[in-house]
């Protein structure tokens, strides 16, 4: 694990993130048996991860890939191939195949979501639709996704923002009642966990990212967890540029597989997971306790039962009460080596690739707000309580009226 006492990594006193890594000791020998055997792709490793990753989601499959975001995109551009295996004609039996007829494009989203995901909806020849997210969670409000249902849909793309859960029960309610496939951008979702189950299992398919911030890390790489055996099959032959096994190809892939080295990092992290997990709460709750009574400062609500990987840590600044905005803080911060993130400004509307996909005349004022208010503070192997404690009083000693006694 790395040392919390190590140098601050680019100068700063406390770092945004430090990877939770295995001690090399626990992943060398692995990783060198397998350069000096040539096994560096597709290998041991590789299959004994995605059991294990299958094991600890619940999923009835897991297929390992090179990121969260090539995953989404297999994913999005295998639905119409998934319709097109209609129920009773799913060669795995799985039943998960009822999604809509091919020739719709559109996928519902919420714009408050880290951008990989419009990205990977664009891509894969579909067009993202934004809707609003709930101001306390965070999470894509199902009350817009349903509104926003129509003929065109495709899809519905919910996110754990910041390892918070989206509404799952709702969101399926409303995916099963259109007829349409729910998929999650689980990017965060690896220690995230819905009524006492880690994420995973729910949808059509959820798409982990393990790259260095994430609580599971494999250097880069995804996990798509589905419970489609159809849909499985078809990421299994995306992921190596659409060959079918025998040099056969009926649609074009990518190559996104996981090599054999980042397998064996995933591995020896996921052993980590309730450690790691357990480390983040922590040191959330610290920066809750220290900042409840902070003017102007508010937290992202976890539903009760739910319990978040606290991917990130985000408090949102309102100026009038806390008498600095969001930038000034993040500044005022900065100044003091404490390296911040403004999460997610600007949202995914604002930004030029994806503008163009809300219609003139409506406007995300939930998002925006959040998009200009936001700050994520340092989170990772380094934030200990104690940082998190420190963070916060710095945080509070430029909330001037913090400092002022309670009145008796
Ligand atoms: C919400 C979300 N989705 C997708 C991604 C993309 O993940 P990856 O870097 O594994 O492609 C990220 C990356 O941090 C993310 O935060």
């Amino acid at each position: 694990m790395t040392s919390p006492d190590a140098p601050a990594a680019g100068g700063w006193r406390v770092p945004f993130m430090r990877p939770d890594l295995p001690p090399f000791a626990e992943v060398g020998p692995a990783i060198a048996a397998a350069v000096a055997s040539g096994a560096l792709t597709k290998g041991e490793h590789l299959r004994r991860f995605e059991d294990e990753a299958r094991a600890a989601c619940g999923a009835a499959d897991v297929v390992a890939v090179s990121s969260c975001t090539s995953g989404l995109m297999l994913v999005l551009r295998s639905l119409a191939a998934v319709a097109s295996m209609r129920r009773g004609e799913c060669p795995s039996s799985c039943g998960a195949c009822a999604t809509p007829a091919a020739g719709r494009d559109e996928v519902i989203v919420p714009s408050f979501i880290f951008l990989a995901a419009p990205a990977a909806i664009v891509w894969a020849g579909l067009r993202p639709v934004f809707v609003e997210v709930d101001p306390a969670t965070f999470t894509v409000d199902p009350g817009a996704v349903a509104a926003a249902v129509g003929p065109r849909t495709a899809a519905i793309l919910a996110c754990h923002t910041f390892g918070c859960p989206c509404n799952m029960p709702a969101l399926a309610a409303i995916a099963e009642r259109a007829g349409v496939p729910l998929v999650v951008d689980a990017a965060h979702g690896l220690g995230t966990s819905q009524q006492g189950r880690q994420v995973g299992a729910a949808g059509l398919a959820q798409v982990f990212s393990l790259s260095p911030t994430k609580l599971v890390v494999a250097g880069e790489g995804g996990l798509v967890a589905t419970s489609c055996g159809c849909l499985a099959e078809l990421v299994r032959i995306g992921r190596e540029y659409g060959n079918d096994g025998g040099y056969g190809c009926d649609r074009a892939g990518m190559n996104a597989r996981m090599p054999e080295a980042s397998a064996i990092l995933g591995r020896a992290s996921l052993a980590r997971l309730p450690d790691v997990a357990a480390r983040r709460r922590a040191a959330a709750a610290a920066y809750r306790d220290e900042l409840a009574a902070a003017p102007g400062i508010g937290f992202q609500h976890v539903p009760e039962g739910d319990e978040s990987s606290w991917k990130d840590f985000c408090i949102a600044v309102d100026p009038a009460r806390a008498g600095v905005d969001r930038d000034g803080l993040r500044a005022a911060l900065a100044s003091r080596g404490i390296d911040t993130r403004a999460y997610y400004a600007p949202a995914c509307h604002q930004m030029q690739a994806f503008k163009a996909f809300l219609p003139a005349g409506r406007s995300l004022p939930v998002t925006d707000r959040l998009a200009a208010t936001l700050v994520a503070l340092p989170m990772g192997a380094h934030v200990t309580p104690d940082v998190a404690r420190d963070v916060a009083s710095e945080i509070r000693g430029l909330l001037p009226a913090s400092n002022r006694p309670a009145l008796a």
